[in-house]
């Protein structure tokens, strides 16, 4: 039986799961896959994380070299997170012939064609299942499954700990800052929330998914981004009076031959499938020209759910005679490309005087710059009212010009918020 030695770096939550999962269903992947995998040496600071997964202190390298210089390790699996150190060393390891596989979201979306390069040199494989989704084998269903289509749209909720906290502020009515401190005490949200809140782990998966989807490197920088600081529980209870859920989305789509590549809150029908995915789960929606709508539901984080992901890419990289290629990482996609004035639907949130001709002005506003209102709604009758608008279709640039004339007419105290809409 072919024998297999993984070398693990970072023995954190998904390493050491990884490694719990490798430990315990050795048998059966070697009956089911012929694989026979060995956890040949491992990297971290705290040796108790070794000996408390049941291995022996023995493989615990000194530093990377160690680990690329070991004839017995044939797959680096890295779950350290950040840019670096990690990426120094998995190009270290991909440049010694060894196979990788990572969890590494950020590094990967960021270095991509440079771990490519060292692995194009060795002819070693490339594997990142864990990625993106956690558990969701979503990267293999785009890589494997979906040679017959064209990918014409992705819409994904990839991030659990935003997801987990718009979900409360939902079911709840709780205040965004509220929720997010119980999230950081139940270990759902980290001390520094800036990468999950602010949308920014979400922009490096949806660099991932949407690279492979129109077979060009979309950069993370090129990506529009905005996160769900500004959401408050007043224009939650809004959305749900509304017939309306509001999520975090990373959304790709082609336009002809342009794309669109976003990241932002949207305010999304109850009836749209992944306005019920909720708390930490993870879902992608995607479209393919042939196979029509697939959607993928599960755990997009935690020790199991990743470490599968993990294992099945360790199990799918120790099988194959020949690694796949991705040239086309090297081509990579320019801000021209991307639709910056995309359409979409608005909801507008407004503070203003309870006088006569004050919707008036504003919808001359609208009228002005060709934004259709869809719906309206005005909450109790007080001296400052607030109002509600949702718009018809309209291009990014339309409405922010609407919306820099709206504050300045003199019966509008504030615009509270502007969300888009998804259908
Ligand atoms: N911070 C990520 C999340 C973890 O909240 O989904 C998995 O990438």
């Amino acid at each position: 039986m072919k024998k297999v030695g993984v070398a693990v770096l970072g023995l954190g939550v998904v390493g050491g799961g990884t490694c719990r999962i490798l430990i315990d269903r050795k048998k059966q992947i070697a009956e089911e896959y012929g694989v026979d995998i060995d956890i040949a040496a491992v990297l971290d600071r705290i040796p108790e994380r070794v000996t408390n997964l049941g291995l022996d202190l023995s493989i615990l390298a000194k530093d990377i070299d160690e680990i690329c210089d070991n004839p017995n390790v044939n797959i680096v699996v890295e779950c350290m997170g950040g840019s670096e150190p990690a990426r120094t060393f998995l190009i270290k390891a991909l440049e010694a012939g060894k196979s990788i596989v990572t969890s590494n979201k950020e590094m990967f979306a960021k270095f991509w064609p440079d771990l490519e390069k060292a692995a194009a040199k060795t002819g070693a494989g490339l594997y990142y299942e864990a990625t993106t989704g956690g558990g969701m084998p979503i990267i293999r269903t785009m890589t494997q499954a979906m040679q017959a289509n064209g990918i014409q749209e992705i819409k994904a909720i990839i991030n659990g700990t935003t997801n987990y906290i718009l979900t409360r502020m939902t079911e709840e009515g709780a205040d965004y800052q509220q929720v997010l401190k119980d999230a950081q005490a139940l270990g759902y949200a980290e001390a520094n929330p800036v990468a999950d809140v602010e949308g920014y782990d979400s922009s490096y998966k949806l660099s991932i998914l949407s690279s492979l989807a129109f077979n060009k490197r979309v950069p993370v920088d090129i990506i529009y981004r905005e996160g769900i600081t500004k959401i408050t529980a007043e224009d939650i209870r809004i959305a749900k009076d509304m017939g309306f859920v509001i999520k975090l989305l990373a959304i790709a789509k082609q336009r002809g031959d342009k794309i669109e590549a976003r990241v932002h809150p949207v305010f999304l029908p109850k009836s749209h499938p992944l306005a019920n995915v909720n708390g930490s789960f993870n879902a992608v929606f995607v479209v393919g020209d042939a196979v029509g709508d697939i959607m993928l539901y599960g755990r997009g984080a935690g020790a199991l759910p990743t470490g599968s992901a993990i294992v099945s890419d360790v199990v799918f990289c120790a099988r194959q005679v020949e690694h796949a290629r991705y040239p086309e990482m090297f081509n990579v996609m320019t801000q021209d490309q991307i639709v910056s004035d995309f359409e979409s639907d608005y909801y507008l949130r407004l503070n203003a005087r309870d006088v006569s001709g004050v919707i008036a002005d504003i919808a001359s506003v609208f009228k002005k710059y060709k934004v259709s209102i869809s719906q309206m709604r005005q909450d109790e009758s007080k001296e400052v009212i607030p109002v509600i608008f949702i718009t018809h279709k309209t291009t990014e640039k339309a409405m922010k010009q609407a919306i820099e004339e709206i504050k300045s007419l003199p019966n509008v105290l504030s615009v509270e918020n502007v969300i888009r809409v998804e259908k």
